[in-house]
């Protein structure tokens, strides 16, 4: 098949590269003229593993190429994904400028029958607003489906080549068969690809996001009242766990979620609840944890040093909203590093990945370390936001000794309190017993 993908981010440039790999031939188009460039030098814009090697093994062997010309991308495409980005506006609500925009300049370049295939994360109703704004520029016959994705950052190509399922929106036999068709490939193993009505494929979604994101506030505030009652999270945690009902998933206590779906996607489902009149008590609560929950390292740094914060220096694990990704919008790390600084705190910091995007933001107001033990050299605390794999048995006497003063404030309770305690360390962790 020949298809188009508009929007060559995380989600586009995943989509396009996959189905390239099954044989399908993909443009991948962008109007960030720097993207394709990159993309083009044989380089990916975004971090994200597995992906280089498709992207350059398909471009390879001519099945996958980039432009920033939507009329020559599209031309031969017989289906169009729009994976354009759907930005939170100034209330909560998802800006579908992005939307309107590439599906408006789809329609006045329609010259024979194509399917549109809407990726992107959208209000429910979108799909039949855009449908309703292509048909007033063009008289061409063409389809209209939504196909939420699901993929996570850091894991997206497994993600999009084994999806648990695939979602279609549809209210056409042949729209339908053509993404039987597209999809097939990626569900031999008997997931289904679930066919309903666009309104429902756009909830679902939005579901999807806010039931895992109310995971995550739940077992946070479980945690901070676990800290209060000399309980640790970690044995409460195994303690649900194991009921079937519960499970061990997304049951991990943090620093609050990020990243560019749950915060915005929450925000964006109560700004519709609100719009219709139906109350989200639920969701608005799981966003106003999250909010909390983003400080808490902040509160327990300020709880610990006292007026003496000031002049410190801090060293930070972990910049990027989850391991695996260079991604930091809505990190918490940025709540962390935005506070310290209004403290005057001196920070260190290092991240596999995200650093680039960081220093993009704070410039030369934080140092940025190669390695991770370079950010711990006089280092009055250590700070860690992000899980990555690298973190999780360092070696701690060479840390003692780097570090000005032993202190660790563990955002992942990924270290044990008491081992910690042992080796010298003062340890914060998150709902942990410190001195059971
Ligand atoms: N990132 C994820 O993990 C994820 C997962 C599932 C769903 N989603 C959803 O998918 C959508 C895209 O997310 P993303 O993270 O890939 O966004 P992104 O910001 O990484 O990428 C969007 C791309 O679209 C391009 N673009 C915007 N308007 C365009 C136009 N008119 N023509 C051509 N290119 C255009 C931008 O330049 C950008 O490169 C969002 O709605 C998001 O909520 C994201």
């Amino acid at each position: 098949m020949k298809i188009a993908v508009i929007g060559t981010g995380y989600v586009g440039l995943v989509t396009g590269t996959c189905l390239a790999e099954c044989g399908n031939e993909v443009v991948g188009i962008d109007k960030d003229q720097g993207k394709i460039d990159t993309l083009h030098a044989g380089r990916l814009p975004i971090y994200e593993p597995g992906l280089l090697e498709l992207v350059q093994r398909n471009r390879r062997e001519g099945r996958l190429r980039f432009t920033t010309q939507l009329a020559e991308g599209i031309a031969e495409a017989q289906t169009i994904f729009i994976c354009v980005g759907t930005p939170p506006g100034p209330d909560g609500e998802a800006d579908l400028s992005h939307i309107w925009s590439a599906g408006e300049e789809v329609a006045s370049l329609l010259a024979n029958y194509k399917l549109i295939v809407v990726k992107s994360t959208v209000p429910v109703g979108t799909n039949a607003a855009l449908e309703k704004r292509m048909r007033a520029r063009s008289s061409i016959a063409f389809d209209m489906a939504s196909n939420p994705e699901f993929l996570k950052e850091g894991a997206a190509v497994d993600d999009f080549m084994k999806p648990d399922r695939v979602v279609i929106g549809v209210r056409s036999p042949k729209a339908e068969q053509l993404l039987r068709d597209l999809y097939s490939p990626f569900l031999r193993t008997d997931h289904p690809l679930l066919v309903m009505t666009p309104e429902s494929a756009e909830m679902t979604k939005y579901v999807a996001n806010a039931m895992l994101a109310t995971k995550i506030s739940f077992i946070n505030e479980m945690a901070n009242l676990c800290e209060v009652m000399h309980a640790d999270i970690n044995d409460v945690r195994r303690g649900i766990g194991h009921d079937s009902r519960i499970g061990f998933q997304f049951l991990f206590p943090g620093p609050g979620y990020g990243g560019s779906c749950f915060p915005k996607d929450v925000n964006a489902l109560i700004a519709m609840a609100r719009k219709h009149g139906q109350p989200a008590h639920l969701i608005e609560a799981v966003e106003q944890v999250n909010q909390r929950q983003k400080r808490m390292l902040v509160r327990k740094i300020r709880q610990h040093f006292g007026d003496q914060l000031a002049g410190k220096c801090l060293a930070i694990w972990g910049l990027a909203f989850k391991p695996r990704t260079d991604d930091i919008r809505e990190a918490p790390s940025l709540v962390l590093i935005d506070e310290m600084l209004k403290d005057g705190v001196r920070l260190q910091v290092h991240d596999p990945e995200a650093t680039a995007n960081v220093k993009a933001i704070y410039g030369e107001q934080i140092k940025y370390c190669e390695r991770p033990y370079d950010a711990l050299k006089g280092a009055d605390a250590l700070a860690i936001v992000t899980e990555w794999q690298e973190f999780r048995n360092p070696d701690f006497v060479v840390m003692h000794h780097l570090m000005k003063q032993p202190i660790i404030f563990d955002g992942r309770n990924i270290y044990e309190p008491k081992a910690m305690k042992a080796l010298g360390y003062t340890y914060y962790g998150i709902g942990r017993v410190l001195d059971g």
